[in-house]
């Protein structure tokens, strides 16, 4: 698929988030087969543009092509002048978050509340729009299902997103209101899909090839958005590659590969955080990677006690050498999981595969 200009290797995206999706562990992502990563999200509040942690948001060194920065605020000028801001340094594809529910962004007004306010949420559209498309840089939008279970308005915005300008658009399978709670629904991903003319992107709890192949099915989306389940797993998408072109599975990774991984990406965290962030901010991705393994728990609660790059990295070292030695991979489905698919689930997907595959019985 392509967005605007760029032909994406593969319909498998990173989801962005917050704390988590840095430039290292996109880059990492990328590498082990991801087709897209979008950044976390960047304020759109100017004053906050020269702070460290904006600053090392809006880097992007050294990372593949294309680039995305989602941002996030509440005001169209500010939000178009955040675009422009992101495209100087680097930006490729400006992405609108209005899927985040995190209260510091949705008391603010922004994120997923803007689902709440349609006039708003079209008018920021249109303002980062007409900031992009002079410098040929397509807008994309991440969003939920809407506000409520009773203010379910995804479909009404995605049509008046696409008649704005926007060249790809990302569902989560869950209105605001929910969290993270419950279980994602492929429904309304699917209707929004069977509306539009531009990729869709299905979003939500999907942790394991067999489930990208069934949301793929039952949405007709055009690609994926992996989040939760990339933490401490970043492996995944070539093995949710893998398992699309072949229908087999890919060996889990070698402990040796993984103790490599692991390393690799702790340098690439530090260079970008420095000793004292880096080591702290390091913590939670060492603690996803050895959450599943033997001995993982005991290790993640002895890591925070570490502070200083050379003991994190000798501690995890120490770790995959000691598993190493009594087995040769990973255990399989190692890493987070955000709740496997079950066979009900499975079969309920399933059924509803042929049901999607007619747009317009789809849209009603
Ligand atoms: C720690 C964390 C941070 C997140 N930050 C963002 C964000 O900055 N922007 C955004 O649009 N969504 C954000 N999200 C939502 C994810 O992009 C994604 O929609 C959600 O986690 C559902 O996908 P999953 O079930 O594959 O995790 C965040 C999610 C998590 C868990």
């Amino acid at each position: 698929m392509n967005i605007g200009p760029y032909a994406l290797t593969n319909p498998l995206f990173v989801a962005p988030m917050a704390g988590v999706t840095d430039r290292p562990f996109r880059s990492l992502c990328k590498k082990l087969g991801a087709g897209y990563a979008v950044s976390e999200m960047v304020t759109s509040r100017r004053d906050l543009w020269d702070t460290l942690k904006t600053s090392r948001r809006a880097n992007h060194e050294g990372e593949a092509a294309p680039i995305s920065v989602q941002i996030a605020g509440t005001d169209a000028r500010m939000m178009a002048e955040a675009a422009a801001y992101n495209i100087d340094r680097g930006a490729q594809i400006i992405d609108i978050n209005m899927g985040c529910p995190a209260k510091k962004v949705c008391n603010k007004w922004a994120g997923s509340a803007l689902m709440q306010d349609e006039a708003l949420a079209l008018r920021i559209i249109e303002a980062v729009v007409a900031a992009c498309a002079p410098r040929s840089v397509p807008v994309t939008l991440k969003m939920r299902t809407g506000w409520s279970q009773d203010h379910k308005n995804a479909l009404a915005i995605a049509r008046a997103a696409q008649s704005a300008g926007v060249q790809m658009l990302a569902v989560h399978g869950r209105t605001r209101e929910q969290g993270y709670k419950g279980r994602a629904e492929y429904d309304t991903i699917a209707a929004v899909k069977a509306a539009l003319r531009i990729p869709v992107v299905a979003n939500g709890d999907i942790d394991s090839p067999e489930k990208v192949r069934d949301v793929l099915a039952c949405t007709g989306a055009d690609a994926v958005m992996i989040g939760r389940a990339a933490q401490g797993r970043p492996w995944i998408f070539r093995e949710v590659a893998h398992f699309l072109a072949t229908g087999t599975h890919l060996a889990a990774p070698l402990v040796v590969e993984v103790k490599r991984l692991l390393l690799d990406h702790l340098l690439d965290h530090y260079t970008l955080y420095g000793e004292l962030t880096g080591t702290r901010t390091a913590r939670k991705h060492i603690g996803w990677y050895v959450k599943t393994l033997p001995g993982g728990e005991a290790f993640r609660v002895r890591m925070n006690t570490l502070d200083d790059c050379a003991a994190q990295l000798n501690a995890v070292a120490d770790f995959f050498d000691d598993l190493g030695v009594r087995m040769d991979r990973i255990p399989t489905n190692s890493g987070t999981s955000i709740g496997t698919t079950t066979g009900d689930e499975r079969a309920v997907l399933s059924s509803r595969t042929s049901r999607y595959k007619n747009p317009e019985k789809a849209a009603a």
